[in-house]
């Protein structure tokens, strides 16, 4: 049976982390709305170029361009046989309004949507030792995810890179953002009856394991 999840929670919580094992252990399709984004910077499209403006001071990227770019992705057949998490996205009410319409339209619901939380402070030591694969996507962590050979990915043999906007001024802005425009998403789903509460601090597999909680027999 294809799943169909929502990942939210603040900048580097480890959103990315969690959908990278419910791909791997339930064969969902990852669809991160950053990961899109810097995709489209990195091929210099229009989108790239408008979504640039915004991700680098830690800003939202307008409600339109990315309704319209997720809706896309969500009507793939991939996305359609195997189900989804859906790893930020939606990041407003505005959005979660327009992915209703647009489940419904589908005729499919939501399995559950997932609020992974941690204290700031765990946020900026897991944003300050953050590294990515350029070309995979593969994340990793100088201590608690450290790369076998230093800046270069395990799986791909790529280099490994900082991500820009992983600087202390614009992460303070983005959890700002995050408690103004995207705690209210959660709240919208817990009144729908869809939400569950993860406490983030642990390590990732000890995380996983309590996203699927009870969601896997
Ligand atoms: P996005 O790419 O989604 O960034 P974010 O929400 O700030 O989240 P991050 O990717 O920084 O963190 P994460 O939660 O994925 O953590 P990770 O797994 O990497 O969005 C970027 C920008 O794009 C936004 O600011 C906005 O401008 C724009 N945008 C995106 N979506 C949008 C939307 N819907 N609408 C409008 N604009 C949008 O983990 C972090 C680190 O911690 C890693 O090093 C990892 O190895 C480590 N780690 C993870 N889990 C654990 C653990 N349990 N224990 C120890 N270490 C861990
Ligand atoms: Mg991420």
């Amino acid at each position: 049976m294809p799943f169909r999840l929502i990942l939210i929670g603040p900048p580097g919580v480890g959103k990315g982390t969690q959908a990278a094992l419910l791909e791997e252990h339930l064969k969902v399709k990852p669809l991160s709305s950053g990961v899109i984004f810097r995709q489209e910077i990195e091929a210099d499209t229009d989108l790239g170029q408008l979504a640039k403006s915004y991700i680098d001071r830690g800003e939202l990227v307008p409600n339109g361009v990315t309704i319209q770019m997720m809706i896309k992705r969500l009507r793939s057949d991939d996305v359609r046989r195997n189900g989804f998490v859906l790893d930020g996205f939606p990041r407003t009410v505005r959005q979660a309004e327009a992915l209703d319409v647009e489940l419904q339209n589908e005729q499919v619901v939501l399995d559950r949507v997932i609020l992974l939380s941690v204290s700031d402070e765990v946020v900026v030591r897991r944003l300050a030792g953050r590294m990515g694969c350029t070309k995979c996507g593969e994340i990793y962590h100088s201590t608690n995810k450290p790369p076998a050979r230093e800046g270069l990915c395990d799986k791909c043999n790529s280099q490994l890179l900082v991500r820009k906007d992983d600087n202390p001024e614009t992460i303070r802005e983005r959890l700002r953002i995050f408690r103004e425009e995207t705690a209210p998403v959660a709240e919208y789903y817990r009144a729908q009856g869809l939400l569950k509460d993860v406490d983030a601090a642990g390590d990732a597999v000890d995380v996983y394991a309590l996203c699927t909680e009870g969601l896997v027999s």
